[in-house]
């Protein structure tokens, strides 16, 4: 499988490069940068730390993606729809695990599913798949009286809030509670709580890689359901996953759920 990468430089960017270059059946045949990466004009392999690869990190889409059969991306969401259009002006199938994709990225993964396979995952761990099934059928069997919310943890460096995985969790959540609307932390006289709140609060600090904590609170009684990222390597595994999935799949979009046959 011929591979680009995009968002390459960044800390999943780095992370599947280690990975499929150990991979025997994967040729990485581009990475694309910002604009502004000091990185620009490197190889990827010194930069991942594997020494050279003979793929130099380019602010290029076009030629980053040129002669890849996929592309995984792990960027920004505002380079995603970017990303998505010469992917599927070049027929290069695409994995994201970009987060906090607003409603232009969102379109842009269905049309660029009209030309190739797209897989968008806000969390690639096969963990986290189960954790949010798990979810959804525990509040079937506790019924109403149990009331839902979300804790998430994350490193200091992570920009985005709440997380992808979060609402993943909170969309898990609304497949049972149709009516609950996710709000982000509570200060102030915010009143006894209603039925049709999921609350969802954000920790950060340290190197913490992502833990996930779904409460669900009843009457005497409360479950706790956690997963605990505890390596990047995790999502890295799963991208990779996600693009041995895609590769030579007809053009449409795909969730961890199809890969897992879920
Ligand atoms: N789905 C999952 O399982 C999963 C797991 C971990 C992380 N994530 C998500 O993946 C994304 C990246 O996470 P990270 O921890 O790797 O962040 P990161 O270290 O900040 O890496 C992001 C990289 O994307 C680059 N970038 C920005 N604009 C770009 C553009 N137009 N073209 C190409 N590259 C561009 C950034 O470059 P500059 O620094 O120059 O801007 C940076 O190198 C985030 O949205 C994060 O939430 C998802």
């Amino acid at each position: 499988m011929k591979l680009a990468l995009h968002g390459a430089t960044g800390r999943m960017g780095l992370a599947v490069t280690r990975l499929a270059h150990a991979a025997p059946d994967i040729d990485i045949v581009g990475a694309v940068c910002s604009s502004v990466d000091p990185g620009q004009g490197h190889d990827i392999g010194e930069l991942a730390g594997i020494g050279t690869l003979g793929v130099e990190a380019t602010a290029d889409l076009g030629a980053g993606l040129l002669g890849a059969q996929v592309v995984i991306d792990f960027s920004t969401a505002s380079a995603v729809p970017g990303l998505l259009a010469v992917a599927a002006r070049q027929k290069v199938a695409v994995v994201s695990g970009t987060t906090n994709l607003d409603v232009s990225g969102k379109q842009a993964l269905e049309k660029a599913s009209e030309s190739v396979a797209v897989l968008w995952a806000p969390n690639m761990s096969v963990g986290v798949q189960v954790l949010a099934e798990l979810v959804e059928q525990a509040l079937r069997r506790l019924g109403p009286q149990f009331d839902a919310e979300i804790v998430e943890v994350h490193h200091r460096n992570k920009v985005d809030a709440p997380s992808g995985t979060a609402r993943r969790l909170s969309d898990a959540i609304k497949l049972v509670r149709a009516d609950a609307r996710e709000l982000h932390g509570r200060a102030g006289e915010v009143g006894a709580r209603s039925n049709a709140e999921i609350a969802v609060f954000g920790v950060r600090g340290g190197d913490v890689v992502g833990d996930h904590t779904v409460y669900l609170l009843g009457p005497g009684e409360r479950l706790e359901l956690t997963h605990r990222a505890t390596s990047r390597e995790l999502f890295a595994h799963g991208a990779l996953r996600a693009a041995h999935f895609v590769h030579n799949r007809k053009p449409g979009r795909y969730a961890i759920a199809d890969m897992l046959g879920t």
